[in-house]
């Protein structure tokens, strides 16, 4: 089926990162959210990205031109006129699990439902489905614009067809693309996430201060940034939610969470989105 217009759901952090790529790459996007505050944020937050590239001259389009092919929506049917999926909404499975039920009703039949879950099982959200072949994990870094890579992963039902579908719209958002198995963290969570789960333990311990512990990794293996600094970026309540993952689904204690990490989820010290982490913004 050609491809000429996706819809992304959700605009959160990595919604409207995916929209932005998604409309850069010349496709139109429909984002789709309940909430009309954070369509009105996306937008903006859109908008700035787009400026600051464009001065770079890294657009191959007006940013105006690429802002136009996305429409901001909260109306439901808008979501039909899309031949592709991402499914970018809160990192809860209930909310996906229904949402994909929803989307199976709703969307033509041959459409591929793609998912940027960071931690749920591809095969179990595909079970919520009548379609689990066409349903495959697409899955963005954050900021979207930025990161190059997007990780695959397949269901125990994706059809190659389905997967190689989700590959052409990775790579045509010049994305690199790469193939996990769906394995609890897949494989950027299942190596980053014990990295940083070990770095709240380290400070627990004192081993060294906050601060160093960044340096330590940014200045001794070249990382643009410190596991503190990114656990604050990425979100301490989305690491914990993964960390809790692996160590339920790997049954391994060696991915227990870190109490300090459980600590900060406690207090509401979320990272950047709460002014305050590890560190206070
Ligand atoms: N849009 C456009 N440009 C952006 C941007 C955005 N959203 N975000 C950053 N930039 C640009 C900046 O303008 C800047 O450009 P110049 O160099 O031309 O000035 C450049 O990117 C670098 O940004 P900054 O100067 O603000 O800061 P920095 O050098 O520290 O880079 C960073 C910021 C790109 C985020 C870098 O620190 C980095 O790569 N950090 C690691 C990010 C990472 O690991 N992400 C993956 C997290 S894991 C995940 O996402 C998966 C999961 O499931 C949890």
């Amino acid at each position: 089926m050609k491809i000429d217009t996706i819809c992304v759901l959700g605009a959160g952090n990595m919604g409207n990162g995916i929209a932005q790529v998604g409309a850069c790459a010349g496709y139109n996007i429909i984002l789709f959210d309940i909430a009309s505050l954070q369509l009105e944020k996306a937008k903006a937050t859109i908008q700035k990205s787009l400026t600051k590239l464009e001065e770079k001259k890294k657009l191959s389009a007006p940013a105006s031109q690429i802002l136009s092919a996305i429409k901001f929506t909260s109306t439901l049917t808008d979501v039909k006129t899309s031949q592709f999926v991402i499914e970018a909404a809160t990192e809860r499975r209930d909310l996906k699990f229904k949402l994909f039920k929803d989307l199976d009703e709703m969307m033509a039949k041959d459409v591929v439902l793609a998912t940027n879950t960071s931690s749920i099982s591809i095969t179990e959200i595909a079970s919520h489905t009548r379609r689990a072949e066409k349903v495959a994990g697409m899955h963005f870094m954050n900021p979207v614009p930025i990161m190059l890579l997007v990780e695959g992963i397949r269901g125990l039902a994706t059809s190659d067809e389905a997967f190689s579908t989700v590959r052409t719209v990775a790579e045509k958002m010049g994305k690199t693309f790469i193939e996990a198995k769906d394995a609890p963290g897949f494989a950027v969570n299942r190596i980053l996430m014990p990295m940083i789960n070990e770095a709240f333990f380290a400070l627990n311990e004192n081993l060294a201060s906050a601060k160093d512990i960044d340096q330590a990794m940014k200045l001794g293996c070249n990382f643009p940034m410190g596991p503190l600094e990114l656990a604050d970026f990425v979100g301490i309540d989305v690491c914990l939610f993964v960390c809790e993952i692996l160590h339920r689904d790997l049954g391994d204690s060696k991915y227990r969470p870190s109490p300090l990490m459980r600590k900060y989820v406690e207090a509401g010290w979320f990272g950047r989105k709460t002014g305050r982490g590890v560190y206070t913004y």
